[in-house]
């Protein structure tokens, strides 16, 4: 009897053991595994992947995209640091316009005004322009031809340019295409909010393409690097000072912006402006926020929290920023044989045939939304 009882104790003893050695074994087989990184284990949430984007998606046709998109991203930040910024804001101006289909890069001036020449184009840097160019050419000759699409290479690139100034990183879905056709200028301007907008038509502009605060938030982060031109926040300077800044900032702004209207660059992060850190949420707290659309973050009740817990944990930050950027990365993203893989990111295919009258934006971008919007759990 007691014999009987000191086996089955022992048995389940045994197996209470090998159930350890299995999870422990089951860890270690996750945690060597390529591209399971600290940071990625790190980030607690993970966005669904819209149907037709995969993590492997290239890992036949071109194994090492990401890796030459790496090591290009971390010789041109060496080179110039800004490089990152530029590549970070065109990742965002493609997604929010028509959607990540790399429509941003479109030389709209053989065809008609294109969005490069809508005014909110401002100042995408030229160099991050040809940055995404040169990356095209590195995968076209190690892939044997179009693989890679432009709007993969951007949300690569803009991944690498964060991880590369101090940032965290995160997996990218890949298996975007690229669209033929450039948005509209009103496209444009309708999808791209102000630096002027207060918190209420940011969430506006964002609900639209299904972000909601805390992607607001976590999104605008990405002004902790980077440059901004004096026109586009010297409404807060003239005439009369925006009550909701720091004075002595104020007074160092006007330093570089003296009148209204001129043609100058400050930083957007007054703290670290090269680094990818949670400096930008330390500069809200003490309302040193450089546009209206980054302070009235703090101002606004709503958003304020956000902020707050941002300046406090940098770590948290990150953590939703990499949420927030898989998110934006598949916004509207054009898959399977939708749209095409551009052989010149600056131009749609040869022979391409684009019915100007029948825009993109009508049904079937709208079918890739939805369905992509459905896995997303919008
Ligand atoms: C939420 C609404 C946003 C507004 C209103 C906004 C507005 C602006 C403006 C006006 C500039 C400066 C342009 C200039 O004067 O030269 C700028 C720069 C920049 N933005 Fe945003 N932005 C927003 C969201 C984002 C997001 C989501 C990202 C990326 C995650 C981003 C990344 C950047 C970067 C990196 C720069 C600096 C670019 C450079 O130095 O070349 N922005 N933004
Ligand atoms: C942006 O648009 C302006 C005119 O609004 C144009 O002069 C400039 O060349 C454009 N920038 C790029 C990079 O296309
Ligand atoms: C790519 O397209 C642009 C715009 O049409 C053109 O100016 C450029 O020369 C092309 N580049 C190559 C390598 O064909």
């Amino acid at each position: 009897m007691a014999r009987a009882r000191l086996t089955s104790a022992l048995v389940l003893a045994g197996a209470a053991l090998l159930a350890v050695l299995v999870l422990v074994a089951a860890a270690e087989r996750q945690e060597s595994s390529p591209g399971n990184d600290d940071l990625m284990k790190r980030q607690r949430h993970h966005p669904p992947v819209a149907r037709g984007l995969s993590f492997d998606f290239y890992k036949r046709r071109c194994p090492r995209a990401e890796s030459i998109v790496r090591d290009y991203v971390r010789d041109a930040v060496r080179k110039d640091a800004g490089i990152a910024a530029g590549l970070l804001r065109l990742h965002f101006h493609d997604c929010f316009v028509q959607g990540c289909d790399a429509s941003v890069l479109l030389d709209g001036s053989a065809t008609g005004p294109g969005e490069q020449q809508a005014p909110p184009n401002l100042t995408l840097r030229p160099s991050a322009f040809a940055a995404i160019n040169d990356i095209r050419d590195r995968l076209e000759r190690e892939c044997r031809g179009a693989v890679v699409s432009c709007s993969d290479i951007l949300a690569l690139a803009a991944r690498d340019s964060v991880a590369e100034t101090g940032g965290p990183s995160y997996r990218v879905p890949l298996g975007r295409r690229d669209s033929p056709r450039f948005a509209t200028q009103q496209d444009v301007l309708s999808g791209l909010p102000a630096p002027t907008s207060t918190v209420p038509s940011l969430l506006a502009v964002l609900r639209n393409i299904n972000l909601d605060a805390t992607d607001l938030v976590a999104l605008s982060g990405g002004h902790t690097v980077g440059l901004a031109h004096c026109t586009s926040f010297d409404g807060r300077l003239f005439p009369r000072p925006d009550p909701t800044m720091n004075p002595s900032f104020l007074s160092k702004l006007k330093q570089t912006c003296p009148a209204k209207g001129t043609d100058a660059r400050t930083v957007l992060d007054v703290r670290t402006p090269n680094a990818f850190d949670n400096k930008y949420y330390i500069n809200l707290v003490k309302r040193e926020g450089l546009f209206v659309s980054d302070q009235d973050l703090y101002t606004n009740a709503a958003t304020r929290p956000i902020v707050e817990r941002y300046a406090r944990s940098q770590r948290e930050f990150f953590d939703q920023f990499g949420v927030s950027m898989v998110k934006m990365g598949q916004i509207r993203v054009l898959t399977g044989d939708q749209g095409q893989v551009r052989r010149n990111c600056s131009a749609r295919n040869p022979g391409t045939r684009v019915h100007e009258g029948l825009q993109w934006s009508s049904s079937l971008v709208q079918t890739v939304v939805e369905a992509a919007a459905e896995r997303l759990g919008f």
